[in-house]
């Protein structure tokens, strides 16, 4: 059984073009659905529209988590999951997360187009806030389904503009009535986009993901004393700004000082300095942090350091650095069964492979705390430029990822047991 290349292609193609923008920068047109916006009411409407279509059973749970349900023989035993996200950053392109959700439903069309009836149940799901880009924490949705983060706690988060998670989900029509928690499957996979240079770099087809890298996320809210600029003598100033530069450096220093290795890796991917005026010294500076390592015991030392030093630059500048940690998964080795199906029917198709580590993170991060579960990557061109609208896999690299998710997908359900 081969997928339909055409068909997964138009599929992405129509998903993408929901919460599309044109990019200011580059003119490119890319993504833009935030969780629980407008446009991620209009994609999931689109999705569930689809997997109604394919004759899946949908079912919406209390934080937006969608899972369509197709029928086994043995309509009793585990369901297999495979699925993604479909929420986006502000600047995305059409394939992280949408090629996970829409690679098993054209899974699910094949097998309805080939009539044929794993013994379990299959199940498509999309997770809600995979990305974290509107709430402040990444996998919101898989994290609640398998009882990380508590259904209230995730309700009571808010975006930058106050706005709460449960009132979103309900302007959008998607505050379900299903139990947030999920029993577990018999396994989890899903396909994703590498979001690296990795793959394409080393000419490979496809990669088998032996896990994920522990992540931290910081929000630093530091406030010092709004001045005029032209005539307060630098030596009366408490700038957070200054602050923030420093705590810029400091990541870079980290990551350079190698006591903490060479696979350390630090961003600061948000500054908002207030009042944000050409001539006045800001009285406050929000930004973030995101460091990641691929050893948990190594990234906690990272942050220990890190926490020190922002006392210290806050006693230096005369300002307060107040930190909150928003984000914070350890590593996650995958389920060495999946890694091997994964890397056997890629082999068996012919297709060159790599374990790799992922340095993103997923949803199935997650899902692996409940079953076995484990990921395909599909190598991106550019550099495997992601989080941008220049994001792109061609079809065949697509194609390559799902037809080995169904060969994965069709094989353990199959499997004995309950
Ligand atoms: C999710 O895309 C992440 O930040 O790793
Ligand atoms: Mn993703
Ligand atoms: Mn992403």
């Amino acid at each position: 059984m081969n997928i339909d290349s055409a068909r997964l292609t138009a599929s992405l193609d129509a998903l993408g073009r929901l919460g599309a923008y044109t990019d200011e920068l580059s003119g490119l047109q890319g993504v833009r659905r935030l969780a629980f916006s407008k446009e991620d009411g209009e994609g999931r409407r689109h999705v569930v529209a689809e997997m109604k279509a394919a004759g899946l059973e949908v079912t919406i749970d209390r934080i937006g988590n969608v899972y369509g349900r197709r029928r086994g023989r043995d309509d009793g035993a585990k369901p297999v999951m495979a699925g993604s996200h479909i929420d986006s950053v502000a600047t995305a392109g059409r394939f992280d997360g949408c090629l996970g959700v829409l690679g098993a439903l054209e899974v699910v069309k094949t097998l309805n187009d080939a009539k044929v009836t794993t013994r379990r149940p299959l199940v498509v799901a999309f997770f809600s806030e995979e990305e974290g880009a509107r709430f402040g924490t990444d996998m919101l949705g898989s994290a609640v389904a398998v009882g990380r983060i508590p259904l209230e706690r995730a309700w009571g988060l808010s975006d930058a503009d106050g706005k709460l998670v449960k009132a979103e989900l309900e302007a959008i029509g998607f505050l379900g009535a299903a139990d947030e928690r999920l029993a577990a499957p018999h396994a989890y996979v899903e396909c994703h986009i590498e979001q690296g240079p990795m793959l394409r770099a080393a000419n490979i087809d496809l990669g088998v993901v032996t896990g994920v890298q522990a992540i931290c996320w910081h929000e630093l809210i530091i406030t010092g004393r709004s001045a005029h600029a032209g005539t307060t003598p630098m030596s009366l100033r408490a700038d957070p700004g200054v602050a923030a530069s420093r705590v810029q450096l400091l990541l870079r220093d980290l990551v350079n000082c190698g006591r903490f290795g060479a696979d350390l890796r630090a961003t600061m991917g948000v500054t908002r300095f207030f009042p944000g005026l050409v001539n006045v010294v800001p009285n406050r500076v929000v930004a973030t942090v995101d460091i990641r390592h691929p050893d948990d015991g190594v990234l906690r030392r990272a942050e220990a350091e890190l926490v020190e030093e922002y006392e210290q630059i806050a006693a230096d500048e005369k300002v307060t650095i107040v930190h909150r940690q928003t984000a914070r998964t350890p590593d996650i080795a995958f389920s060495t069964k999946v890694q091997d199906l994964v890397a056997g029917a890629a082999s068996a198709r012919g297709l060159s492979m790599q374990r790799i580590v992922s340095g993103a993170g997923h949803d199935c991060q997650e899902l692996a705390r409940l079953c076995p579960a484990g990921m395909i990557f599909v190598p991106g061109e550019y550099d495997g430029i992601s989080h941008n609208p220049r994001e792109l896999s061609t079809p065949k690299q697509c194609a390559d990822g799902v037809n080995v998710l169904l060969d994965v997908l069709t094989t353990l359900a199959e499997e004995e047991g309950p």
